[in-house]
This record gives C-alpha cells, structure tokens and sequence, in this order.
C-alpha cells in the first residue's frame, strides 16, 4: 500500500550530527571531483572529443567534472533510441512505473547529503538551499509516483444504459527536456520524471553549468530498474542540440524551464510544423519572474523586512520565485526599509562549503557582468543602501544590494536580474500597491505582508501571479502543497507540483462501447 504523500523534510544543521554528517558527504565529493561523465543513449556510455567543463563557481579553478557534448548526430542517435524505446515503455503498467519513482526517491533520499554536496559544489548552493534542492527532488519523485497511479484507470465519465464510457491518459511520446541552473536536482528531476512516469521516453538536455548533478541523477534512475532507452542524457549546446531537437519531426513534447528569451524561442519554433511530423507539438515553458513583496501599512514590519531580505537573497537571488521587488507603503516605507538594511548587513557572503555562509557566488562570468551592470543601473535609477560590490577573482561573489527609492517604470523594477539585487518603490495607498505590482510583463510569484482582511482579499483577486503568499516571502513553493508556475511572460503555468501536472504530458483517449 502506497502511504499517503507528505513532504521531505529539511534537515536542522544546528544538529550537531547532521552538521558532521553533511562534512562527511562533502568530503566524499569532493574526492570524487574531476571524473568523466560521458553521454548515456540507450544505456550505451558515449564519450566525445569535445566536452563541456563543468566548474565550481566559488572557486573557478576547481573543475567538478568533465562532461561529453552530445551533436546533432549523436542526438539524432537519441531520438532513434527514444522513439524505438517508446514502443515498450508506453505499454508498462504504470503502477510498475510509479515503483521505479518511489525507489529513486528513497534512494536519494539515503544519498541526500551527497547529492546536495554536489549542488553546492556545482551551483554554489549553500547548505540549507541544496537541502531544500534535493528535498524537492525526493519529492517530486514520491508526488509524481502517487499522481501516475491516481489517474492510472482514467477519469470517471457519464455512460447511458447499454454503453460503457471511458476516459483514459495515455502518454505522448518523446519530449525534450531542458532544465536550467538554479535547481539543478529538483528542476532537473522533476520535469524529468512528470514526462517518464506519465510513459513517454525523454531527451535530457541539462544546463551546460550543472551537467554532473544531473548524470548522478540519470544513475540512480538505472539503478532504480528504469529500462534502458526511457531516459537518455545529452547535454550539449542549447543553440546546436536545443534547436536540432526542438525542430525535430520526432519530438512530441517540449518540457523547459529557464529564461523567457529562450523559451520564447523553443515556442516559436515548436509552432512549425516540419516535414514528416503528424502532430502539434506541446510546449511546457517555465521561464523568468520579476516577483514583488509588497508592504501594507499595518504590517508586521520586523517581518516583512525579513520575508524581504530573504525572498530576495535566498541563493544569491537566483531563483525564478526571488523577491526582487519590495513595494512598501509611504507610512512604513522608512522603517521597512532600514530594518531591511540593518539585517542585509548580517548576511555572510563566501565560500558555500562553509555552513556559515549565508551566500555562495553567482553561477558564472556571465551571471556575474550581467548582476554588477544593473547595479551600475541601479545607483543611477535609485539610491544604494548597502552592497553593490563584486569580486570575481576566484570565484562570481557580489553582495546583496539594496537600491532604495527606485521609481515604478525603472528597469530595475523591470528587468530580471536574477542576481542578489533588490529595489525598493514607495506606494501612496493600497491601490497603488496593486497597480505597481502587476506592472510587470511576468506573472510568477508575489507576497503581500498585511494584516488588514480586505486588502488580503483583494490582493487573491487583483494581485496576478501564478503563486502568491500572504504574510511570508515570495519563494520556497512545496511540491504538492504550493504548486508552481507563473502567468504572462512567466510562462504556460504548467504548475510543477501539482494535481493537473501529470496530466500535460498525455493525451485523452476517449473510448464508447454499446452493450
Ligand atoms: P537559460 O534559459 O539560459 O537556460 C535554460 C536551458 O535552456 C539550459 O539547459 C540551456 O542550455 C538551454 N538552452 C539555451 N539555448 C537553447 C536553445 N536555443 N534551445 C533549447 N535550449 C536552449 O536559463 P538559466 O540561466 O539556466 O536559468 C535561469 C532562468 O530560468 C531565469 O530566467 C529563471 O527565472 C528561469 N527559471 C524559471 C523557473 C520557473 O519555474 N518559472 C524555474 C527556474 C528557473
Ligand atoms: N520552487 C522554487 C520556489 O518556490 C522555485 O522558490
């Protein structure tokens, strides 16, 4: 019997015990530094010539491992193998297939600290958020699982006498997975696994700077009974093997989740119909967020000052859900923003192997140039308040920012930056903050600290954003419980986590029988 689905846990590294133990899966990783990883099709190890480098973003020099790069033929390969594989996979049952999930996730979740030591290695994740990573990779495995064996006999439809009606999912065929950076394990998996469980066989194509998590992850897959062929890991560049198989006739689905430029683009090109293709491809694109915490004048100041700071600088600001944007009231503008300050101030940035940290870096050279030239922007548009300092010597650090007093239309209020960078806009009224907060061309994650009733009942009308919080910050959805995706520019709001979620990578099959 299946027990019913509760969250991961996170871990207390005020305990002594799991301190000692997460040092102890650090060290193992970091033992296990610098190895190959080649491609997997079919269950074959391909290894290519060339190679994507994957680097510890705290300290450049150190290489977490070397990782082949698949082309187009190798991804032609790919999509062979998916296409014959999908054959037999589509005809499992799928409480066989659910099985498979529920032994990876108990698997990690006995790796759990080697797996967020490569997260932290590898991202630069600090302790508590490469906890959170894999926590939310276990469950993805253990929601999906239980989603898959819920709708295994369909949905319930009306039938009349003499007929037998029915309604059942079946899966679609080959989708292309594209996962970002900044959840390197849960993004990863999660998309990964939706797509396997629902029957259909994936490209995984993982971000070019978390390529290793991602074959460590592919392992415990094998391992936990998946046959070969269903999961196929093949990095390589977005623009070459992206484009090949986003265009590719074969491809049935594609499952991404990054920024709004190149989902964009995957949904355009996935619109054309190519020669030999019999079906309209599916796109799930979650993309960019430029995400609000908003202040009401009878808010608990201490907390929305914190549900601020952290919203905004959790893993250096580089979640899709970061605060980015802190709308307060005129009344408390002063006082949120000063305690805002002061506890910015605290905030450790350094070496995330160090639990003390409270910041790692940024994820590359790039991430890097990008967050230090908006706050170039910034002390233009506004008034710095605290950080705006870089160093990029050994690894991408920057110091959480504070711009203060930033106008409404700015392209600090804009822009993701995605960086730890925060701009504070002062509102007139309740009206206002409404208006400021839906301003934006992304839809994705909102909070309102209020404790005025109507104005909490307006924001769950007005305020338009796939996940909106009240009285806490804006980030940390969990799997099951908060479903996740965003309206506009944010994306299809696919809704990771979720009830309908499952349901995206199949089809309806409608069947009438008269008796
Ligand atoms: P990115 O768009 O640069 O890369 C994402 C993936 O797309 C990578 O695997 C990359 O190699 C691939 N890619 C690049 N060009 C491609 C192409 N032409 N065709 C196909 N694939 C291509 O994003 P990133 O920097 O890795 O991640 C950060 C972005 O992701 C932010 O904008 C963030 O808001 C967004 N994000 C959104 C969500 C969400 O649920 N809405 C979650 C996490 C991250
Ligand atoms: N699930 C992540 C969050 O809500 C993206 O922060």
């Amino acid at each position: 019997m299946v027990l019913s689905y509760k969250h991961e846990q996170l871990t207390d590294f005020t305990n002594l015990e799991n301190k000692k133990a997460f040092e102890e899966a650090l060290q193992v990783v970091n033992s296990q530094l610098g190895q190959d990883y080649p491609l997997v099709i079919g269950g074959e190890r391909i290894t290519t010539d060339e190679k994507i480098i994957s680097k510890n973003p705290a300290n450049k020099e150190e290489i977490i491992g070397t990782v082949s790069k698949a082309n187009k033929d190798l991804a032609e390969k790919a999509m062979q193998t998916a296409v014959a594989t999908f054959e037999t996979w589509k005809k499992w049952d799928p409480e066989a297939r659910a099985n498979i999930l529920f032994r990876a996730a108990a698997m990690i979740r006995r790796r759990k600290h080697e797996f967020s030591s490569y997260l932290v290695k590898e991202a630069g994740k600090p302790w508590k958020e490469a906890d959170a990573d894999t926590a939310e990779a276990i469950d993805f495995l253990e929601y999906y699982a239980r989603q898959m064996i819920k709708l295994k006999d369909g949905v319930p439809v009306e039938s009349r006498e003499g007929e037998i009606n029915k309604f059942n999912y079946i899966p679609l065929g080959v989708g292309v997975i594209i996962s970002p950076f900044n959840f390197p394990l849960a993004i990863m998996a999660g998309t990964t696994v939706a797509a396997i469980v629902a029957g259909n066989t994936v490209l995984l194509k993982p971000s070019n700077n978390t390529p290793v998590v991602a074959a460590k992850f592919v392992e415990v897959m094998e391992e936990a009974g998946l046959p070969k062929g269903v999961l196929n890991y093949i990095p390589g560049s977005g623009a070459e093997v992206g484009d090949y198989l986003v265009d590719h006739p074969k491809t049935r689905f594609v499952s991404f989740t990054g920024s709004r430029e190149v989902g964009c683009r995957i949904y355009e090109r996935a619109a054309k119909v190519h020669p030999g293709q019999i079906w309209l491809k599916r796109v799930i694109a979650e993309m960019g967020g430029k995400d609000t915490v908003v202040v009401d004048k009878d808010a608990d100041l201490d907390l929305a000052a914190s549900s601020i700071v952290y919203s905004a600088f959790g893993f250096s600001g580089q979640k899709c859900s970061a605060g980015s944007r802190a709308v307060i009231h005129e009344d408390v503008y002063n006082e949120v923003l000063e305690k805002a300050v002061a506890l910015t101030k605290t905030l450790t940035v350094g070496n995330p192997e160090d639990v003390n940290n409270y910041m790692g870096p940024v994820i590359d050279q790039a991430a890097y140039n990008k967050i230090m030239k908006y706050i170039g922007i910034g002390k233009e548009e506004g008034k710095l308040m605290c950080g705006g300092e870089g160093d990029d010597s050994k690894g991408y650090f920057i110091q959480p920012t504070i711009i203060a007093d930033v106008d409404e239309k700015a392209r600090l209020m804009q822009e993701e930056i995605f960086g730890p960078v925060v701009a504070f806009c002062k509102a007139r009224d309740f009206d206002h903050m409404m208006e400021i907060a839906n301003n934006t061309e992304y839809g994705l994650t909102g909070a309102l600290l209020s404790n005025n009733r109507e104005h909490i009942e307006r924001a769950r009308a007005e305020f338009h954003v796939g996940n909106l919080y009240f009285n806490r910050g804006c980030t940390a959805a969990i799997v099951g419980y908060q479903p996740f995706g965003g309206f506009n520019m944010s994306g299809t709001d696919s809704k990771a986590g979720g009830p309908d979620y499952l349901i995206l990578h199949m089809q309806a099959k409608t069947t009438g029988e008269l008796l």
